[in-house]
C-alpha cells in the first residue's frame, strides 16, 4: 500500500477556549496546560458529508485520481446524522462513484483500521485505488455543560487515496473490550416490546483511565511496529500521534527521546478530532512539503473501545 493524496476540510466556526469559559466553568489557562488545546472547529451550518466529500475531493485532486477509478470508499466515522445509509455510500454518490463503499466505527483509531483493512484489499488484488475518509463529529455526541469532555473535541475531516505499492513497513491493529471508560449510548426509537431505561448519551469518559490505557497501548504498538519493520527509533523521520492530548503526545516523545521536531502536532489548532486527527496532521504536513521520499512515518492512535494501532510507513507519495 502507498498514499498518493491527502486532503481535509474543517468546519468555518472556530471556537477558542475563552469563548468556551463564557458558558462553562473553565479557563484556558486549565485546557492549556492540561491537554495543549487552545481552540478548535466546530459544525454549526455545514453537514459531516460536506466536509467528507471536500476532504475526499482534496485528496483525489492530490492524487491525481478520478471517482470513476474508485475501487472502495472506506469511512471511518464514530457518528454522524445518518445511521443509513453509511457515510462512505453517501460521498460515493456525491463524488460520482459506484464502487462499493463502507463505514468502519473504531473510534479515534479508525484511519488505522481503515489503511489495514485497504492494505488487505490491495493485497488481495481485489483493488487498484481506495479512497479513505475520517469524517468526525464528536461535538454531537458530547455534554456541552461538562467541562470534563466537551472542552477536548473538535469536529473535522481528513481522507487519502491509497494505490498499490511497499510504503507501509509494518501494522498493528488491536481492540480490548471495555465499555465502561469510554462510551455514547446511541437513543433508540421506542418499541412495544422492550422496556428499556433511558440512559442513552452524552458522551462518558473516564479520562484518568483513557491516559493510561492509551499511554500503555501506544507505546507497546509503536515498539512492536519499529522491531516488525526492522528499524529503530533513529529511522524515525516523524511520528505522527493521534492528537487528543498534548501530555500524552509529550509522554511518547520523551519515551522515544524524539526531538520536539519530530512531532508535529495540531491538537493546539483543532482538538481531538477523533479518527480524523492523523490524516489532517499528514494532509499539513505533505502540504506544507514536510514530507520528502523515504521519510518513515510512525503512525499510531487510541481510542474507545479501547481500540488502539500503530504503523509504518515509508513516505512515498509519487512512487519515482
Ligand atoms: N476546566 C476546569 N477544570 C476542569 C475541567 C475543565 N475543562 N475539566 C475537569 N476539571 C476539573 C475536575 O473537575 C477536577 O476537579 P476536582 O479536583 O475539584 O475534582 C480537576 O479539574 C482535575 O480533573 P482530572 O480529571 O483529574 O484532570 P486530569 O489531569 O486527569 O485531566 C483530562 C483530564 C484532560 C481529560 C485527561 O485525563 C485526559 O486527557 N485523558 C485522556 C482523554 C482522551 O484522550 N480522550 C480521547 C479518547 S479518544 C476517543 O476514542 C474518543
Amino acid at each position: 500500500m502507498r498514499i498518493i493524496g491527502t486532503g481535509s476540510q474543517l468546519p468555518k466556526k472556530l471556537v477558542t477556549n475563552d469563548q468556551l469559559a463564557h458558558f462553562i466553568d473553565t479557563s484556558d489557562e486549565w485546557i492549556r496546560e492540561r491537554t495543549g488545546i487552545e481552540q478548535r472547529h466546530v459544525m454549526t451550518n455545514e453537514t459531516l458529508e460536506d466536509l467528507a466529500i471536500a476532504a475526499a475531493k482534496n485528496a483525489m485532486d492530490d492524487a491525481g485520481v478520478l471517482s470513476t477509478q474508485l475501487d472502495y470508499i472506506i469511512c471511518s466515522n464514530m457518528v454522524n446524522e445518518y445511521v443509513v445509509p453509511s457515510m462512505a455510500s453517501i460521498v460515493g454518490g456525491h463524488i460520482g462513484s459506484q464502487c462499493p463503499a463502507y463505514d468502519l466505527n473504531a473510534a479515534c483509531t479508525g484511519f488505522l483500521y481503515a489503511l489495514d483493512m485497504a492494505d488487505v484489499l490491495l493485497k488481495a488484488g481485489r483493488a487498484e485505488y481506495i479512497l479513505i475518509i475520517s469524517a468526525e463529529e464528536p461535538s454531537r455526541i458530547v455534554d456541552w455543560n461538562d467541562r470534563s469532555t466537551c472542552v477536548l473535541f473538535g469536529d473535522g475531516a481528513a481522507a487519502v487515496v491509497v494505490t498499490k505499492g511497499n510504503s507501509l513497513r509494518s501494522i498493528k491493529v488491536s481492540s480490548k473490550s471495555d465499555k465502561s471508560v469510554l462510551y455514547y449510548r446511541r437513543p433508540l426509537e421506542p418499541t412495544p416490546f422492550i422496556i428499556r431505561d433511558k440512559n442513552t448519551g452524552p458522551l462518558c469518559m473516564n479520562g484518568k483511565e483513557v491516559f493510561k490505557s492509551a499511554v500503555s497501548s501506544s507505546l507497546r504498538d509503536m515498539q512492536y511496529v519499529l522491531d516488525k519493520a526492522e528499524i529503530t527509533k533513529d529511522d524515525v523521520t516523524y511520528y505522527v500521534l493521534h492528537q487528543a492530548n498534548l501530555r500524552i503526545i509529550d509522554f511518547i516523545r520523551s519515551h522515544f527521546e524524539a526531538k520536539q521536531e519530530q512531532i508535529p502536532i495540531n491538537v493546539n489548532k483543532y482538538g481531538n478530532t477523533s479518527s480524523a486527527s492523523i490524516p489532517l496532521l499528514l494532509d499539513e504536513l505533505n502540504r506544507d512539503g514536510k514530507l520528502r521520499k523515504g521519510d518513515i512515518l510512525v503512525l499510531s492512535a487510541f481510542g474507545a473501545g479501547f481500540t488502539s494501532a500503530a504503523c509504518v510507513i515509508e513516505w512515498n507519495k509519487s512512487a519515482n
